[in-house]
């Protein structure tokens, strides 16, 4: 069941917005966590200096943990992550 109520399918339904995740330094590691009551890392991605990640938030993924070193942009703003 969708946040609206509405019956969604199995797969996931991503919002219409992107986060976008830029890695200043190699190894930083990008966690999707669980949507609901349980909150879990269901998947991690890592990526090296000067990778990007463009992703969504989805029925599956309410929230993303960044480690290291990466520069953030979102709809609420930019943000850095690391030291
Ligand atoms: N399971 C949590 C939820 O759906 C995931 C979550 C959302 C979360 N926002 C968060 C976890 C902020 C940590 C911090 O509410």
């Amino acid at each position: 069941m969708g946040m609206d109520g509405v019956m969604v399918s199995e797969d996931e339904e991503p919002s219409g917005r992107y986060i976008v995740v830029k890695a200043l330094e190699d190894g930083v590691v990008i966690m999707g966590l669980t949507r609901g009551k349980d909150t879990r890392s269901h998947h991690s991605e890592r990526l090296d200096a000067g990778e990007v990640l463009v992703a969504q938030f989805t029925e599956l993924t309410a929230a993303i943990k960044v480690r290291g070193k990466a520069e953030i942009l979102t709809d609420v703003g930019k943000v850095a992550s690391g030291l």
